[in-house]
């Protein structure tokens, strides 16, 4: 909970600035000037957004309520990121703006869900730039607090706790990650009162985790998943694909390249697919694999070999400094092949 400090280009609006003021007084160079109508996968919700397309910054939660009471009631969507947005985030954003006619974008870097060895302090901290996809994005309003904002007592002592679910794969690598991954996106759902939230298949465990919060938990939201966004070679983009360096780049290809090679091998059975995947992966001396598997999409346990339909590969590893993970739903049997997202989860 160290991680005070706020993002950078940004200012503790007073209390009671409206959400109006900060749209027009704030000249951060960040700022894109005046853009072209909401841009990207609008279409069918021009609503009336002025020929000023940026959108409203929420620092507080009492600015958050002024500029959320703003956008009309109904259906509005949100899309929750740590900041250093990319193509993925943007991509999901667009995603929601195509039936719904409010976004909003939280940027928050929850020091939560990050364990003490982590890489908390050196994740990229990309606000201004953030800014300017959002605004060319559609977004009606970011929200992006500080950590006090979030937590004002300091480690919020009571946490969702993410259950067996949140102790497997990434959770048996980073002890804790899943409860202070729920406990904020719960937070941030009842802060923004949104009724959709949009979570990438590139983070399949949270996305499910997500899920079932939602459902176990009673919170009416309705979570939509959208396909992993990958860079031409296949490496699924990420905010920590910016630590690589030029020969780790090379080698994460990999960790997609094992993926693909594991569906193509989907209508012959889970070891089949395994066994392909695998033989990429020990190709490549660079990349230190921590999991390799072919899970159940819902219960996150290894499939069995008779097991057809649906399945979950899923791959982490250590590049360099870097720990990456990556996954391709999979159908498993006859027509075997990888698919985008799972259509019945
Ligand atoms: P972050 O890593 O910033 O990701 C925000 C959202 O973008 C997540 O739903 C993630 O799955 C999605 N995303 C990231 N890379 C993607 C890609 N290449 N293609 C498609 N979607 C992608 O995930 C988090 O932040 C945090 O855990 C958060 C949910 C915000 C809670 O703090």
């Amino acid at each position: 909970m160290s991680e005070g400090r706020a993002e950078p280009g940004a200012e503790r609006g007073g209390a009671g600035e409206g959400v109006s003021a900060d749209r027009s007084e704030d000249t951060s160079e960040g700022r894109a000037g005046p853009g072209p109508e909401g841009g990207g996968a609008g279409e069918g919700v021009s609503a009336d957004r002025s020929e000023d397309t940026r959108p409203v910054i929420a620092r507080t939660r009492e600015e958050l309520r002024a500029a959320r009471a703003a956008l009309d009631d109904g259906d509005v969507a949100v899309v929750m990121t740590m900041g250093a947005l990319h193509d993925g985030h943007a991509t999901l954003i667009r995603t929601a703006r195509i039936t719904h006619a409010h976004v909003i974008v939280t940027i928050f870097l929850n020091p939560l869900q990050f364990g003490p060895g982590e890489d908390l302090s050196r994740y990229p901290r990309t606000f201004d730039a953030d800014l300017a996809i959002c605004t060319e994005a559609g977004v009606d309003l970011v929200f992006a607090p500080a950590p006090d904002v979030i937590y004002p007592d300091g480690d919020p002592g009571v946490r969702i706790c993410a259950g067996p679910l949140g102790d497997v794969l990434e959770g048996q690598s980073r002890p804790g990650h899943f409860d202070g991954v729920l406990t904020v996106v719960a937070k941030l759902l009842h802060l923004t009162r949104c009724t959709s939230a949009y979570f990438g298949q590139k983070d399949a465990q949270q996305l499910l985790l997500v899920r079932r919060m939602c459902r176990d938990l009673d919170i009416p939201v309705r979570v939509v998943a959208v396909p992993t966004v990958r860079e031409p070679d296949g490496l699924a983009l990420s905010s920590r694909n910016a630590y690589l360096t030029a020969s780790d780049r090379e080698a994460a290809r990999c960790l997609s390249v094992a993926l693909r090679a594991g569906a193509a091998a989907a209508t012959e059975g889970p070891s089949a697919i395994r066994r392909a995947a695998r033989a990429v992966l020990v190709r490549e001396p660079l990349v230190l694999v921590d999991y390799l598997v072919l899970v159940h999409p819902e219960t996150l346990a290894d499939v069995p070999e008779w097991h057809r339909g649906q399945a979950l590969l899923a791959v982490a590893g250590k590049v360099g400094t870097t720990r990456l993970i990556d996954n391709l739903p999979v159908l498993v049997g006859p027509g075997g092949r990888a698919l985008e997202i799972f259509p019945d989860v």
